[in-house]
This record gives structure tokens, sequence and C-alpha cells, in this order.
């Protein structure tokens, strides 16, 4: 066992970022639509001098230099992302400029893309290859990156952006559990969010579907993932009789796995209400498995609750009555294992394929280092159309040299709001000059970035892409 796993993270978001509550003002959407239907706060965005490429750029560059990571350590490099600027040239090709001066140029791994879902697969493949015979010694990089754009309507408050770069190699802090199976996953046919007009930056979406296959997956992930746990579990306790007291078995002391058994829980966020509706879909799961943990001949305020045991699941996802029992039952939980998960969602919006790494360095940079050791942190990664997993990392030393150099806060705090009528004339600009060429950014943009901050210098008349870092 090598205990492949995380070794670093950096988050990178934009400068520029609208208030929710701004916005839910200027767009007549009713007060608290945004701030609190939605439980944003604070969504990112990029000027036309940031894209994809660039904020991936930034993310390496910065994960590698904090880190003191020497580009020859690098034998795989792989990217999540749905933004996609060039039908043929990878994130990845672009990112090889970092390389140049190394030399290094023999490394594998490139683009993978379905909606939100590239950063999981490919954090997936970066683990398999260390794990694999093919893995000769070196480190690889993940990057989960997006930029989030909606057309004007009830959307665009879920948008977002930034860009997450993961390092994974061998006696890492947090390791995937991957070996053992811990996990679940679930795929399937559908056109909940999708993006067949290659002029626009704006995908085709179904808001109400997409919330449908969202609760689906997770019903599914959950149930599998639930089911694998319990299996690997008894396994090995049926191996050795003393894993029963194991801590690191994951049901240690209990033969049942539920909501109990997750010591922190990391969503997807399109926005957050969502994940807090699926903490408490979680603990309504755990009452169809396990309906005598609630209702027992003690517990009489919640028999009443036995109603529920009969329904589809697939007819529950809009349940108003499920929801509110179970986002009351499940609060208490909500604010220690998953909301220290949401900084970032909550400041940025969505950042698509960074949403679940954001939500991990969120985790990690507010939670004590200490209180994380022997924790383990379940994911669940969803992407429309549909591609979706639940799996576990497990915490198995002090995370604080990960901790050490997410500078979150900071990152955060630093930003440049800007109005929602000039957000709304920043996205009209990058809609109207999307796909063109020959385009040289406004040395005004240039200053609103930090330094170090990669930015698009030039587009040119055959539309390849130059890159200068401030
Ligand atoms: N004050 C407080 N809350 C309010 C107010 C108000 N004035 N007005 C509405 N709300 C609440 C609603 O009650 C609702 O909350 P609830 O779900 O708890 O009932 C919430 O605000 C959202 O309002 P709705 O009218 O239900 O939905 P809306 O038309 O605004 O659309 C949606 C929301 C579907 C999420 C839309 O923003 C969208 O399509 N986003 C993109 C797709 C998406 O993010 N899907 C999620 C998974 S897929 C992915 O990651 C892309």
């Amino acid at each position: 066992n090598k205990n492949i796993g995380i070794l670093a993270i950096e988050v990178y978001v934009p400068q520029l970022y609208v208030s929710q509550e701004k916005l839910e003002e200027f767009d007549s959407a009713g007060k608290g639509k945004y701030t609190i239907g939605l439980m944003q706060s604070k969504m990112s965005f990029c000027s036309e001098i940031e894209d994809i490429n660039s904020i991936s750029l930034t993310a390496v560059n910065q994960l590698m230099k904090k880190n003191g990571i020497n580009y020859k350590d690098i034998g795989r490099l792989e990217v999540g992302t749905e933004t996609v600027i060039d039908k043929s040239k990878s994130v990845k090709t672009t990112l090889m400029q970092l390389f140049d001066e190394s030399g290094n140029h023999d490394i594998e791994g490139i683009d993978c893309i379905n909606a939100c879902y590239g950063g999981t697969a490919a954090f997936f493949n970066s683990v398999a290859w260390c794990e694999s015979s093919a893995w000769d010694g070196r480190l690889a990089l993940v990057v989960a990156a997006d930029i989030a754009v909606y057309e004007k309507g009830p959307a665009r408050p879920t948008g977002g952006a930034g860009a997450v770069a993961i390092l994974i190699g061998p006696n890492a802090p947090i390791v995937l559990e991957n070996s053992s199976g811990l996990r679940g996953s679930y795929f399937q046919n559908a056109y909940d969010f999708f993006k067949p007009n290659l002029d626009s930056e704006y995908p085709v979406v179904d808001g109400l579907l997409s919330i449908k296959c969202y609760f689906n997956a997770l019903d599914n992930c959950y149930s599998k993932f639930r089911k694998n746990v319990e299996n690997f579990s008894l396994s090995k306790i049926k191996d050795d009789p003393k894993e029963k007291d194991n801590a690191n078995n994951p049901l240690q002391n209990t033969r049942k796995f539920t909501s109990d058994s997750i010591d922190y829980c990391v969503f997807h966020s399109p926005y957050n209400k969502l994940v807090l509706k699926s903490w408490a879909r979680i603990h309504y799961l755990d009452f169809c498995y396990f309906p005598e943990n609630l209702i027992s001949e003690k517990n009489l305020d919640l028999q009443f609750l036995k109603k529920f045991l009969d329904l589809k699941l697939e007819d529950t996802y809009f349940n108003r009555e499920i929801e509110d029992n179970f986002k009351k039952i499940s609060h208490e939980s909500y604010n220690k294992k998953v909301d220290p998960s949401t900084l970032i969602s909550n400041n940025c919006g969505n950042l698509y394929c960074g949403s679940l790494y954001g939500g991990l360095a969120s985790l990690i940079f507010n939670t004590n280092s200490k209180d994380l050791i022997g924790k383990r942190i379940v994911m669940f990664s969803y992407g429309s159309g549909l591609a979706s997993s639940m799996f576990s990392l497990l915490v198995r030393e002090d995370p604080t040299e990960i901790k050490k150099n997410l500078d979150i806060q900071n990152l955060l705090d630093q930003r440049i709001e800007i109005l929602p009528n000039q957000f709304t004339d920043i996205l009209e600009q990058r809609k109207n000059n999307y796909n063109k060429k020959d385009i040289k950014p406004k040395p005004l943009e240039i200053e609103t970035l930090k330094s170090n901050v990669f930015y698009l210098k030039e587009i040119d008349s055959m539309g390849r892409r130059f890159y200068f870092q401030k």
C-alpha cells in the first residue's frame, strides 16, 4: 500500500465578484431569492482577459511555487473541465508551457470532459496511475477548473469561476480509499444540462430536471457506496475479528452504514441550498434503510415519519414535508459535518469541475488539522448528462502541510466587488467576443489582476492564444 492521495491543494478564483444581494435586487428577483433561496452570498466571474487556460496556468504555477515542487518531478497532468475553447487542443497542452524551462515533456494525461464530473475523472485516473504498473515514481497533477456562466434568467446567479490544482502522490496525508472499493457510481443518459451551441459559452439547462437528476444520482451513489462500505468492513472483520475495534475500519463497533458513519461530507455545489437539501436527503435515505433508528417505541413524536416509507424515491425529490422534516433532523450534523466545506462555493458560486475540490479545500482550511486525523471525508461528485460518484477520502496523517498553503480567506477578502450593471456589461462583452479572433485585452482590465496571475494577452488572427504572467 503506497497510500496514494493528496499532497497539496491550491485554489485560484478570479479577482472580480458580484454580490448576490445586489444582484437579486438588480434582477428584481425578490429580496432573499439568491441569498436565502439559493443560499449564495457572492459570485466570481472573469473579465475577457481570463479564460480556462489562464486560470489553470495560475493555479498550477502557484501550487508548484508554494509547495516547492520541481516541474521535473511531475509524471502526469490531467485536467477536468467543461469550459471548451478549442474543439481539439486540450487545456493540458497549454499548461505544458509551464514545464518548458525544466525540459520535462514526458508527462501523460489529458483533459477529461463531462459537465462538472471531469475533475473527479482526472482525480481517479491520476490516483490509479500512481497505483499501477505504469507508475514511474513521479507525482501527478490534477486540475479541476471551469468558468460557469449562464444567460440572463434564473440560472445566472448559479454561475461561478475558479481553478483547483491538486498534487497527487505516495505517502499522502489524505488518501483515496481506492483499492478497497469504497465508492459507488451512477451514470445515465440525461439531457438536464448540455452545451450543443458551440458558438456560445452558455449551456442549455433544464433546471428542474437537473435537480431531479442530481437527487437521483445521489440516491443511487449513496445506496451503492454504503453497500460497498458494509461489504468491505464485514469482509475485514471476517478475516480478522480484531478489525471490529479498529478505528480505521469504517464500521467500527457497528454493522450498519448511515450518515453517522460519515465524519465529513463534501458535495458538488451548484448552490448551497442544494447541498443542505442533499444532506437532509441522505438522512431520509438512512430512514428508508433503517426506520427503527428514528421511530423506536420511545420516540413517539417521530412516529408520523412512517408515512414516508411507502413512497417511491423518485416521487420524493420535491416533497416539501420530507425535505423540511429531514432538514430539521440533519440540522445539527450539517453544521458540523458539511458547512465547513461550503466556504468557497458560498463566496464564489459553482466552479463546476472545481466545485467539489474547492469544497475539500474549504473543509481543510476551516477545520483544525488535528481534528481531521483519522477521519473519513465522503465526497459526492455530480456532472450533468449524467456522471456521478460517491467516494471516501481518509485523513491518515496530520494535513497541516496542506492547510498551511491554503490562503483562502485572504483570497476571498482581497477581491474587487463589481456592481450588477457592470457585471452584466462584462458578461455581455464576453458573449459578443466569444469565438472572435484578433483580440487584445485592455490595459485597464489587467490592472484588476493580482501579481503573478496569468492572463490572456492576445488571440491572434488564427485563434492561437498567448498568455502573460502579471
Ligand atoms: N426569498 C427567499 N427564498 C426565495 C425567494 C425569496 N424572495 N424567492 C424564491 N425563493 C426560494 C424558492 O422557494 C426556492 O427554494 P426551495 O428550493 O427551498 O423551495 C429557491 O429560492 C429557488 O427558487 P425557484 O423558484 O425554485 O427556482 P429558480 O427558478 O430560481 O431556479 C435553479 C433555480 C433551477 C437552480 C436555476 O438557478 C438553475 O437552473 N440553475 C442552473 C442549473 C443547476 O445549477 N442545477 C443543479 C445541478 S446541475 C449543475 O451543477 C449545473
